[in-house]
């Protein structure tokens, strides 16, 4: 019975869609998702395939993709790059679609761990994989709290880390937050480097990066002096793609290490070339010594992970973080296969510091 329904319903979703027919099938879709679904949807279009840089919806009408499905969809859609990528994870799929990557060894997961070594900045060295970016947060939250014994943290103001509530407690804005407390302790948010505006109400470059400098008042007079890291997006997505002025990266490196904070940068948006280096942080004279991911490095498929260096990866221990199905095979598959496809875009060819190094 059930099969039957399930064949019926996939017939009709294969069927060509008309105009006036897409219309009916909109609506029923509309209603559907008021009944079943918590979140309502930000555009009412039913998306049924991708073709390069567009979405086609269901009646066929075609959208040039500006989201790349929130920042997910790196190489686009049905193009010789994601060809690649759906050959990768076709050959994964029929050999295993799950193993735990830290209950067995999984080939996958080696392969993809060791490629992120490859391309991460500085001395990030070793991988924790999962399955979003805001449990990868949460895994830094957690590491970093270890590593420096200590337990207080900073955020940007205006930031935003996911939902989690770690994560949440690092966002900076308040509407994320409204009727969910307490949060978590410890968690303050500085003044965001965004010029455009500014919460000192300065202007670059007379300010002299005043957003900086507050942090070394703030550690003095707005904390216990237990902060463990500065929890940073290289370039804020949510707040409005906000890049931080010239010199910011180093002053605020400089001040972390002298108070022995370590930066844990969120690549999750900013990761996988889109800022034109592999990593948003290459731009700048600043060394994470964790760094998050997500949204595009699974190539589509759910994937986070944390890197940490050598150093924070000497306090780990097995029990500090478990994810079932993070580390993914399928998911790793997709994300190898993304990563190299990265390189072939000419997008990617034309630029030379994207170039893998
Ligand atoms: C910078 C940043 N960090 C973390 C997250 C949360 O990622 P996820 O939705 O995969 O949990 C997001 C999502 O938009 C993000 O932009």
């Amino acid at each position: 019975m059930f099969l039957n329904r399930l064949a019926q319903s996939w017939k009709q979703a294969s069927k060509p869609f008309t105009r006036e027919g897409s219309t009916m099938e909109t609506n029923l879709i509309k209603k559907k998702y008021e009944e079943f679904f918590l979140k309502p949807v930000m555009d009412e279009i039913t998306i049924r395939e991708g073709k390069g840089i567009k979405l086609i919806d269901a009646s066929g009408k075609e959208y040039m993709d500006f989201t790349s499905g929130f920042g997910v969809s790196l190489l686009g859609y049905n193009n010789e790059y994601t060809e690649y990528v759906h050959e990768a994870i076709q050959r994964q799929i029929r050999r295993i679609v799950h193993i735990p990557h830290y209950l067995y060894y999984s080939e996958p997961a080696i392969a993809l761990a060791e490629k992120l070594a490859e391309i991460s900045p500085g001395a990030l060295k070793k991988t924790f994989l999962c399955n979003s970016g805001s449990e990868a947060i949460e895994g830094a939250i957690r590491t970093v709290r270890k590593y420096k014994n200590r337990f207080e943290l900073l955020g940007l103001q205006q930031g935003f880390m996911g939902h989690s509530m770690g994560a949440v407690s690092l966002t900076g804005r308040s509407k994320d937050k409204r009727k969910i407390g307490p949060l978590l302790p410890g968690v303050y948010h500085i003044p965001a480097p965004y010029c455009f505006r500014c919460s000192l109400r300065q202007t670059y470059p007379g300010c002299n990066l005043a957003c900086a400098d507050y942090v070394e008042d703030f550690l003095e007079f707005g904390t216990s002096g237990n902060v463990a890291g500065l929890v940073i997006e290289p370039i804020m997505g949510h707040a409005g793609v906000v890049v931080p002025p010239d010199g910011y990266f180093s002053r605020i490196g400089e001040i972390c290490r002298r108070h022995g904070i370590a930066v844990v940068a969120d690549e999750t948006l900013t990761g996988f070339g889109k800022t034109g280096k592999m990593f948003a942080v290459k731009h700048w004279e600043i060394e994470p010594e964790i760094m998050t991911l997500g949204k595009a490095l699974g190539g589509g498929f759910p994937l986070g992970a944390f890197i940490v260096t050598d150093n924070v990866a000497s306090v780990f221990e097995f029990e500090d973080a478990s994810s079932a199905l993070g580390g993914n095979p399928v998911s790793c598959a997709a994300s190898l296969a993304t990563i190299d496809s990265l390189k072939k875009k000419p997008c990617a060819r034309k630029r030379q510091d994207l170039a893998i190094t």
